[in-house]
C-alpha cells in the first residue's frame, strides 16, 4: 500500500515513472483506448476544502480507468466531521468502503493523521498551507513537457510563499533536480518561513528572495499562485497585498519566460497574458488529468 502525503517521500526514481506513465496516459486519453486498469475499485473523494480541479480531475482519472467514485464535496459541512468526528472515526470508515481515498483538508497534517489509521491508501489533495504533493508532480510534468528538462532551471515563485503550498511542494520537489536555482517573489510580509527555507538549505538549494519583477525577461519559469485569502489573519492583511505584484501582458510579451499557475487565477496574472504563447496554465490544469491517472495507479500499485 502507497499513501501520497508528501513530496519528500518520492525518490528520483518513483518521479521518472510517474512521469513516463502520466505520458502514456496522455496517448491512451487522445486516443480514446484507454486501459480500464482499475476496474471494479471504488475511488472516495473527500474534500474538506474547496476544489475545482483537483477532485474533478481525479475524479476523470478515476472514471477513465474504469473506476467508480464516490465523493464528499464539502465534507466539513456534509460530512459526520461537522458533528464532531474525529478525521481518524471517518478515515476508517471510508476506507471500509472504497479501495483509494483522496483527501484535502484545511488544516495542516490532517492527511497524515487518516493517513496513519487507514487501511487503503490516502493521497493528499492539499493540506492546509503545507503541501499538495499530486499539483507537484502535475507541475514537474508540465515543465517537462515544455522545456524538455527539469535541471538547471531559473526558476522564480509568486507572490504569496509564505501561506502557498504548491509553491513549497513544486520548490522542494525541483531540489531532487540539479543546478536549479529558484527565486521567490513576494512582498516581504509574505516571505517564505524560515522552516521552509530551513529545509531548502539543508538540501542545497540555491535560492534568493525578491519583492519586484524586474528580472521576470530572465526566468525560464515563473510560478504565480494567488495570495491564499483563507490563510490570511484578516482581510485588511489579504487586501493590502492582494494586486501588490502582477504579471501583466505588457511584462511578460517578448518573453519566453514559462508562465505556469496552478489555478484558481484571481490578480496575479492579467487576463490578457492568456493569449501569449509561454502562457501555460491552463495546459497545466489539463495534465492534472493524466498526472492524476499515474498517481492512481501508483497509489493501487498498478504502475
Ligand atoms: C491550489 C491549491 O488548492 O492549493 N489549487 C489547485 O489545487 N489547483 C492553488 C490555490 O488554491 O491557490
Amino acid at each position: 500500500m502507497k499513501h501520497i502525503l508528501s513530496v519528500n517521500q518520492f525518490k528520483k526514481n518513483d518521479l521518472k515513472n510517474i512521469l513516463e506513465c502520466a505520458s502514456i496516459m496522455e496517448k491512451q486519453c487522445k486516443s480514446g483506448k484507454i486501459k480500464k486498469l482499475l476496474e471494479n475499485k471504488i475511488v472516495a473523494c473527500i474534500f474538506f476544502e474547496p476544489s475545482t480541479r483537483t477532485r474533478l480531475s481525479f475524479e476523470t482519472a478515476a472514471l477513465k480507468l474504469g473506476a467508480q467514485v464516490i465523493s464528499a464535496e464539502n465534507a466539513a459541512y456534509n460530512s459526520s466531521a461537522y458533528k464532531g468526528e474525529s478525521i481518524e472515526d471517518t478515515t476508517k470508515m471510508i476506507c471500509s468502503y472504497a479501495d483509494v481515498v483522496v483527501m484535502r483538508h484545511s488544516k495542516e497534517g490532517a492527511v497524515n493523521q487518516a493517513g496513519s489509521v487507514a487501511k487503503k491508501p490516502i493521497i493528499n489533495a492539499g493540506d492546509g498551507g503545507n503541501e499538495h504533493p499530486t499539483q507537484a508532480v502535475l507541475d514537474l510534468y508540465t515543465i517537462k513537457k515544455h522545456l524538455g528538462h527539469l535541471d538547471n532551471l531559473n526558476i522564480a515563485f509568486g507572490f504569496d510563499p509564505k501561506h502557498s503550498r504548491t509553491i513549497r511542494s513544486l520548490a522542494l520537489l525541483l531540489t531532487h533536480f540539479k543546478n536549479n536555482h529558484f527565486t521567490f517573489v513576494c512582498p516581504k510580509a509574505l516571505n517564505p518561513t524560515l522552516d521552509f527555507l530551513e529545509d531548502m538549505k539543508n538540501r542545497g538549494a540555491s535560492f534568493e528572495i525578491t519583492d519586484n519583477l524586474s528580472k521576470f525577461k530572465e526566468y525560464d519559469i515563473f510560478y504565480a499562485n494567488r495570495l491564499q485569502g483563507e490563510r490570511f489573519k484578516s482581510k485588511k492583511e489579504f487586501e493590502k497585498y492582494r494586486k501588490a505584484l502582477v504579471i501583466t501582458k505588457v511584462l511578460a510579451q517578448g518573453s519566453k519566460t514559462l508562465i505556469l499557475d496552478p489555478l484558481p487565477r484571481i490578480d496575479e496574472i492579467e487576463q490578457a497574458v492568456d493569449d501569449l504563447p509561454n502562457a501555460a496554465y491552463f495546459d497545466q490544469a489539463q495534465n492534472g488529468l493524466y498526472v492524476r491517472m499515474a498517481l492512481l495507479l501508483y497509489a493501487m500499485e498498478t504502475l
